[in-house]
């Protein structure tokens, strides 16, 4: 009667990787349970998500170093593997709700989320490629458009990109406090995307800081995002609480994969109950005001019943 925090599947957003080929499937090494699936596969791990009663998901490709360039070109290219997985999603599941990621790391040869040019990212000149890419998710089908790149400017950039072309109805999940995190790696893993110099500091945020969030959250509103994201969440509760208290907008925060391995990692030696530890960190997220939580729990916590 008194509970003041609850989860449900609405509220939940599952993170997917993908590969180019037919039936295939790879499990992410640091990642036990996740899989990179090929586009049939992604279509049959969607279903039985539906079926679940989860209907959001985020999606990430994991490319050919071949394919990879300085300029991200492969982003935006029609007929590639993520512009195709989405169209086919949406063909298939017109009820499924598509994030899209915006960002140039899993095509830049780089690794990097921006252009690099003599070691530095160029940021204005990135925000070309990011308008490109997310006006080529919103052609193909997307719903929200999730730019996770952190360049100064590109909400309002890709908003106006996006309603200058009539997609006016796509949202912007924002990545407002995203941090320059040690637990990305996981993720980096899985879609091969690691910097190939330096890390992401100079555009990424730093962990020490909290107020610098505020001023994130009032650039990402007054640009036009629809949602703002802190990432990761378990180390940045107390800035989810914070961008909560100031803000209307809905928060989502990102349990990310380095949160998700150490769980697992945990749970196979026999350290912790996994459905207690994993309930009680999803609930503490939305405890802490995200209204959204992108987590690779998603599928697991509604297939065994934990919520
Ligand atoms: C990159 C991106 C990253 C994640 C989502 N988008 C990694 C990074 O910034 O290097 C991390 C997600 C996770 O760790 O689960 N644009």
């Amino acid at each position: 009667m008194v509970q003041e925090t609850h989860l449900s599947a609405a509220n939940l957003i599952f993170p997917l990787f993908i590969i180019d080929g037919n039936n295939q499937r790879t499990e992410v090494a640091s990642m036990p349970g996740i899989y990179r699936n090929s586009v049939d596969n992604l279509l049959r791990e969607i279903e039985s998500c539906l079926k679940l009663g989860l209907k959001s998901f985020d999606l990430f490709p994991n490319l050919e170093e071949a394919i990879k360039d300085k300029y991200a070109t492969e982003s935006y290219r029609d007929g590639s593997l993520y512009l195709n997985a989405i169209s086919e999603v949406k063909r298939h599941f017109p009820e499924a709700i598509v994030i899209t990621d915006v960002a140039m790391d899993p095509y830049s040869s780089d690794g990097h989320d921006g252009i690099v040019e003599d070691g530095h990212i160029l940021n204005d000149e990135t925000l070309e490629v990011l308008g490109k890419m997310a006006l080529a998710h919103a052609q193909s089908g997307a719903d929200i458009i999730a730019p996770s790149d952190m360049m100064d400017g590109r909400v309002g950039y890709i908003r106006q990109v996006l309603d200058d072309n009539g997609f006016t109805g796509v949202s912007i999940m924002s990545y407002t406090a995203k941090y320059a995190s040690a637990f990305y790696g996981p993720f980096r893993d899985a879609l091969n995307s690691a910097p190939k110099f330096g890390d992401k500091k100079t555009y990424q945020m730093n962990p020490a800081n909290q107020r610098e969030a505020l001023i994130e959250a009032d650039l990402d509103e007054a640009e036009g995002a629809d949602f703002l994201m802190v990432k990761p969440a378990l180390a940045y509760l107390d800035v989810i609480k914070l961008l909560k208290d100031n803000t209307d907008l809905p928060i989502a925060a990102y349990n990310v994969s380095g949160e998700y391995a150490m769980v697992k990692a945990a749970i196979q030696k026999g350290w912790l109950n996994e459905e207690r530890a994993i309930t009680e960190i999803l609930t503490s997220i939305r405890r802490a005001g995200a209204t959204a939580i992108l987590t690779y729990h998603a599928k697991e916590v509604l297939e065994n019943g934990w919520i």
